[in-house]
């Protein structure tokens, strides 16, 4: 083991293929399924809303993906990113652990998310496809694909949920700077859209909302298709790309990790630093830990049902089988917009199911705690998504100081908070709450669960 902070990697180890975990699964992940049909999808379900290249991705069983050369080159722009050795914050914690995370907050649109916009915007681009629509929550997604359809020559409309279109003006500003087009939702421009604001025309939006509306844009227009910033199968290959860049960095220094966290919205970040190290392990390779990170105030992998359920609140996505607290369910204002999402990734879910990785809860002042405290050792002010990774991993550090153990963690630092310091301002000014488990509302949106045939 060296005592090296800062591990680079040279640009010659970019990695030259995404990893599907698929191929080494001991069983096969649920399908998605036609809502009306209760059938598997078919590619030409899908190809209203999807180029013929992501929807070969999103069932293949393939282990290596290649990355396109055009991918590559504008990966450069900021990959490989640094993994860092947390000394000061293994100092300030007193840990015998030895604590390692991978930075994805240097990209242009400072997360991990352009990871997936740029392959998803390449693919559109060479199928023909002049615009993507697309949701954001917080911003990050919607930064990333604006960035990435700029790239590539591709119009960009971005439905942002109402209360960030309100109370992230930067955020949108970026995006509008890349070049693309920010409605706040729900909007009037979809039925959608409008019929929620029929119901609630004071409806601050949800993520659920906005993909709808961005859905049945794409739907309607043979020009226009649809991007999902996380999620499906074939943005967790994408991001594949941490993970793999990580371990090679981890080598570099004779090391490798006995844990590996990451936050969960919809799972995409947290798939792509574990999957790597996951299929490792069920080749026969080294034994891991992998502990997912989420909100206590949208708990879907601890608290929600292993069920089919839609991916949107209109109800015009195929059902994924996830862990889901219901389609209806709108999640409390909490400041990591990006973890405020009602389902979780099938894959994720699948892997959860099989009892090959565990889930863990964190309430807002925790992981905001974790995060200040992160930032005044490390330097680097993480986004309020990213404060949940921390929190597990400080979590994980002082059970190694308790139990006397020097165990290395991995985690993955998915973006900086930069547009998120209004979220800093509350939490130091004490106006930043807890909140409990929403039980009520969940029941309710669970009871709206769809009928499907049995499993
Ligand atoms: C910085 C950041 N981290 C995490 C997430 C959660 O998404 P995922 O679970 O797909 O990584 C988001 C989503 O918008 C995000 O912006």
């Amino acid at each position: 083991m060296s005592d090296r902070t800062k591990i680079l990697l040279p640009e010659e180890q970019l990695p030259a293929s995404w990893y599907n975990i698929v191929a080494d699964l001991p069983s096969p992940p649920p399908p998605a399924l036609h809502p009306a049909t209760g059938k598997p999808v078919t590619p030409s379900d899908l190809s209203a809303l999807f180029p013929p290249a992501l929807i070969e991705q999103e069932g293949t069983t393939e282990r290596e993906i290649a990355i396109p050369e055009d991918v590559r080159s504008l990966y450069r722009l900021w990959r490989p990113t640094p993994l860092y050795r947390a000394r000061r914050w293994e100092e300030v914690l007193r840990t015998p652990a030895r604590i390692y995370y991978k930075y994805e907050g240097v990209s242009p649109a400072g997360s991990h998310k352009p990871n997936t916009a740029v392959a998803q915007a390449f693919y559109n681009r060479q199928a023909g496809i002049r615009r993507l629509a697309t949701e954001t929550g917080a911003g990050q997604w919607g930064s990333a694909l604006a960035l990435a359809c700029n790239f590539f020559g591709l119009e960009c409309q971005v439905f942002m949920v109402r209360v960030s279109y309100e109370q992230k003006p930067y955020r949108r500003a970026l995006m509008e700077t890349y070049g693309a087009e920010v409605v706040a939702s729900p909007s009037m421009r979809t039925n959608a859209g409008q019929q929620v604001l029929a119901r609630d025309p004071e409806c601050t939006g949800s993520l659920g909302i906005a993909i709808s509306e961005a859905v049945e844009v794409a739907a309607q227009d043979p020009h226009t298709n649809y991007a999902l910033g996380s999620v499906l199968n074939h943005v967790l290959l994408h991001q594949t790309v941490i993970g793999l860049e990580a371990m090679q960095q981890l080598a570099l220094v004779g090391e490798e990790p006995d844990i590996v966290i990451a936050c969960t919205g919809g799972g995409s970040n947290f798939a792509g630093i574990a999957f790597p190290y996951l299929g490792r392990m069920l080749r026969g390779g080294r034994s891991v830990e992998i502990r997912a990170v989420e909100p206590a105030a949208c708990p879907s992998l601890t608290k929600g049902k292993y069920t089919y359920d839609f991916g949107d609140t209109a109800h015009r996505t195929p059902l994924l089988k996830m862990h889901t607290l219901g389609s209806s369910f709108v999640p409390p204002g909490i400041h990591a917009g990006g973890l405020r999402y009602h389902g979780m990734a099938p894959l994720v879910s699948h892997v959860l199911a099989l009892g090959l990785i565990q889930a863990e809860a964190v309430q807002q002042l925790d992981a905001f705690a974790a995060g200040v405290e992160f930032a005044r050792a490390e330097g680097i002010i993480p986004a309020p998504e990213a404060n949940h990774a921390i929190a597990g991993a400080r979590r994980a550090a002082l059970q190694c100081r308790e139990e006397g153990r020097s165990r290395a963690i991995l985690f993955n630092l998915c973006g900086h908070g930069h547009f998120d310091m209004q979220a800093y301002m509350d939490y130091a000014a004490g106006r930043l709450e807890n909140f409990d488990y929403p039980e009520e509302e969940v029941a309710m949106a669970l009871a709206g669960l769809p009928a499907v045939p049995a499993d």
